[in-house]
């Protein structure tokens, strides 16, 4: 017997757009510990979304500290942490002092509209989408620093001067388990450089050209390093959360890293979360699929030393959080999970389609002048078609963009693999499988995000050995099965076709 113990367990921090949380993970893949936090939404004024970035901080140090308590386990436990984040929120802070200067501009926040809309009318739409596979528009976070520049002061000269720099949360996150205010590691992943319009999808460098698009220096940029990195990002601060020094060697996008926690490492394999937005993912293989459709390329995950693996992605911003306005603005249901007897108290949807573009609409339209409608509407309708309609309306928006990836890749899907807090929705899941054609499957770790980041940690310390081990780590808890015909799944979709013709054009 070795003399010196094993770590049995793998960390992964989930900073999402609502909540934090610190996980536990076995060697099976299996959730021993979790502890979860939500943190303050800013809404300054319509349009607008921030967070706080000590805030995000303080709540991931509590649930690290939580998590960790309550499963009775220590530094020595861990082989290794991860991090994987709600992606392109901006965030710049001092270098010295480690304060930021103006709380985290959010993805979902449009006050750069202008910014994006110049881009592309003066241009430079093209050089953005080949370089760094993405159009120019609000969500990307190249705007958002651009933003930071322009509108607080004295950060322009910092950031000259190699003081304020900038990262995505996982590089805000990293920074603060490694050093804090007197200086962590400054530095994040491809999947989340991908996000920022910054960085070119074939060097996976931040590109001097794109970087001159928004006026952003080069000083202000972290070091672009694996999603699984042997070589350890830092390793976390004995005064930190974990109380000791365990490698953090995992770092992903929130939605990278589901694909990864979903085990969709083969080209052509695909999943979807549903969250407040849904975002279905697409592993292209080591081949850049650009899109034709609407679709964002990006990076999937990068491990080691090995070739970056691409995807398109199909990012839809309304699906949970229509649910969250029937019961927050409407008041027509008391939980999102009423939802499922109410429309389920219909046979259909009673003529009735809703398109929640309550932003505009992100993939594949990318209309930003877009709007929220409800039509087909007449006197025989009640709020059980509105509740069957929004259902409906997450899986229509799904279908978009599984259209979309379809026109763009030639892939037909065989299944489509599923997580996040939606699919606890029966009924939902099985509208999914109705509206697309295509079985519809639920693995038994719904955690996939977290897990995700777990696997790229672990994978770096050789925890686990291979993709092929995680892959048999997953397990289908349900399946859902087709049962439209053919006629009806075509008419209905030509007519939800239809009323997202109804939301175009909507200037205030
Ligand atoms: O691109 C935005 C996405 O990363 C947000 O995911 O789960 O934090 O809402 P989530």
């Amino acid at each position: 017997e070795e003399a010196t113990s094993m770590a049995d367990f793998v960390g992964a921090v989930d900073q999402g757009t609502t909540s934090t949380r610190f996980m536990i993970f076995d060697q099976g893949g299996e959730e021993v510990a979790r502890h979860q936090l939500e943190h303050e939404q800013i809404l300054p004024r319509a349009g607008w979304v921030e967070h706080d970035p000590a805030e995000i901080w303080e709540r991931t140090r509590t649930v690290i500290e939580a998590a960790s308590r309550e499963a009775g386990l220590g530094p020595s436990d861990l082989a290794a942490v991860g991090v994987t984040n709600q992606r392109e929120t901006a965030v710049v802070w001092n270098r010295r002092t480690g304060r930021p200067y103006h709380n985290a501009i959010v993805w979902q926040d449009t006050r750069t509209d202008r910014i994006a809309a110049a881009l592309e009318r003066d241009g430079k739409g093209e050089v953005i989408r080949r370089k760094a596979g993405l159009p120019p528009a609000t969500y990307f976070s190249g705007g958002k620093i651009q933003w930071i520049l322009e509108n607080v002061d004295g950060v322009r000269e910092a950031a000259e001067a190699g003081d304020a720099i900038f990262g995505t949360i996982d590089t805000w996150i990293l920074w603060n388990l490694t050093g804090g205010t007197d200086g962590g590691v400054h530095v994040t992943d491809p999947t989340n450089a991908s996000r920022t319009m910054l960085m070119d999808l074939t060097t996976l460098d931040w590109d001097d050209e794109l970087l001159s698009l928004f006026g952003v220096p080069r000083a202000m940029l972290p070091e672009i390093l694996p999603s699984s990195h042997p070589g350890l990002y830092g390793t976390t601060r004995p005064d930190g959360p974990l109380a000791g020094e365990v490698g953090l060697a995992g770092d992903l996008g929130d939605q990278q890293a589901a694909t990864v926690g979903q085990v969709c490492f083969t080209p052509g394999q695909a999943k979807n979360t549903y969250g407040t937005g849904n975002f279905l993912l697409l592993n292209t293989g080591t081949e850049l699929v650009r899109s034709s459709h609407g679709l964002l390329t990006t990076v999937c995950y990068q491990f080691a030393d090995a070739p970056p693996v691409y995807a398109l992605e199909g990012s839809i911003a309304v699906t949970g959080s229509a649910i969250q306005w029937l019961r927050d603005q409407l008041g027509l249901i008391e939980t999102a999970a009423d939802t499922e007897p109410l429309a389920a108290s219909v046979p259909d949807n009673g003529g009735v389609y809703f398109v929640p573009a309550f932003s505009g609409l992100f993939a594949p339209y990318w209309r930003s002048d877009a709007r929220g409608a409800v039509v087909g509407l007449s006197r025989y309708n009640t709020k059980a078609h509105i509740a069957r309609a929004t259902l409906e309306a997450i899986c229509y928006q799904t279908r978009d963009v599984v259209e979309a990836m379809r026109a763009d890749s030639g892939v037909e899907l065989d299944v489509l693999r599923v997580d996040g807090g939606v699919t606890a929705n029966d009924l939902c899941m099985q509208i999914q499988a109705d509206i697309l054609g295509v079985p519809v499957s639920r693995p038994v770790v719904a955690e996939t995000t977290a897990l995700g980041a777990a696997y790229a940690a672990g994978l770096a310390v050789g925890f686990w050995k291979s993709t092929d081990d995680l892959a048999r780590n997953w397990h289908e808890s349900k399946r859902w099965h087709p049962t439209w015909d053919h006629d009806h799944r075509d008419k209905s979709y030509e007519t939800w076709k239809k009323a997202v013709t109804r939301t175009l054009d909507w200037h205030e």
